[in-house]
């Protein structure tokens, strides 16, 4: 069976992008927040995962307001990129785990999660810059990778709970995968941020860090709140920490912290970073 090595959970925002196409690292506006990864850089190396199951929101460049699945999830041999007009290079193709994602789409299927099944999909910045920030500088990436793509950008988005119930499952798929292969989650998005409206700017970093905490000490607090108390207490785009409670909702029972970084602001974003294990 496979081995679901753990999780780890990120902020994405387009302007870490840029820093990474010029090189500004080392940059004192965006050094604390690329201080933040080598420690995960090493714990990769360690684990060493075979495929990435990578749980993000879509903002706009493959599911449109036309088109707006709840759920969906990749089962494409390849999954491209394209720049969404910021002008930066568009990295190389993320193979496609596609056993993993059929046997993924099967299982949240038959536990009642109605899914949008995507055998073509492009990938946005939420997916492509923690991929080049977990491993960065790759020609050809060390993973196959399976995208789980969570409406947070037209309502009515899926509640925290339903997440939750979301991140258990894949868990428990990942770990009835009959397959000789490691498996880490990746959730990207949040933590406290609104882009736009009376608000923009917003950031609540007593929220955030109580957030980041729940996940290790009381993993379903943040259940509790409804999608409005979410938007109130975190800003329209902060609901993107649903990502983070679906990946940690997949390593299920109680986990060990091995790693966090919490940094205010890139961009307009509460930057966050977790790696968490399964305690056992
Ligand atoms: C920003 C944050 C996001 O999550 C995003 O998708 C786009 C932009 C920002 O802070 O600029
Ligand atoms: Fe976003």
């Amino acid at each position: 069976m496979a081995t679901l090595v753990g999780g780890i959970t990120t902020s994405h925002v387009p302007a870490i992008g840029r820093a990474i196409a010029r090189n500004l690292q080392a940059d004192p506006y965006f050094k604390p927040f690329f201080d933040g990864f080598p420690p995960v850089h090493d714990w990769l190396a360690a684990v060493k995962p075979d495929v990435a199951v990578v749980l993000y929101n879509d903002h706009g460049l493959n599911f449109f307001l036309d088109k707006m699945p709840t759920f969906a999830v990749g089962a494409a041999p390849e999954y491209r990129n394209a720049d969404e007009g910021w002008g930066i290079p568009v990295l190389p193709p993320f193979p496609g785990e596609q056993a993993l994602s059929w046997h993924l789409i099967e299982s949240l299927i038959g536990e009642d999660f109605d899914l949008t099944t995507c055998q073509e999909m492009l990938v946005d910045h939420a997916f492509t810059l923690p991929m080049a920030l977990l491993w960065p500088g790759s020609d050809a990436w060390p993973v196959k990778v399976v995208p789980v793509c969570i409406n947070t950008v037209q309502f009515p988005l899926p509640s925290a709970r339903r997440c939750w119930q979301l991140g258990q499952a894949i868990g428990r798929a990942i770990q009835s995968w009959d397959a000789d292969k490691r498996v880490v989650v990746v959730g990207t998005g949040g933590l406290s941020h609104q882009l736009d409206g009376e608000r923009a700017g917003f950031i609540n970093k007593d929220f955030d860090l109580k957030f980041m905490d729940s996940l290790v000490n009381d993993p379903t607090w943040a259940t509790k709140y409804s999608i409005t108390d979410l938007v109130e207490l975190t800003g329209t785009q902060g609901v993107e920490l649903l990502m983070w409670l679906a990946a940690r909702g997949a390593l299920g029972g109680a986990v060990r912290k091995v790693h966090t970084n919490y940094h205010i602001p890139i961009s307009n974003t509460a930057a966050g970073l977790m790696v968490l294990e399964n305690a056992v």
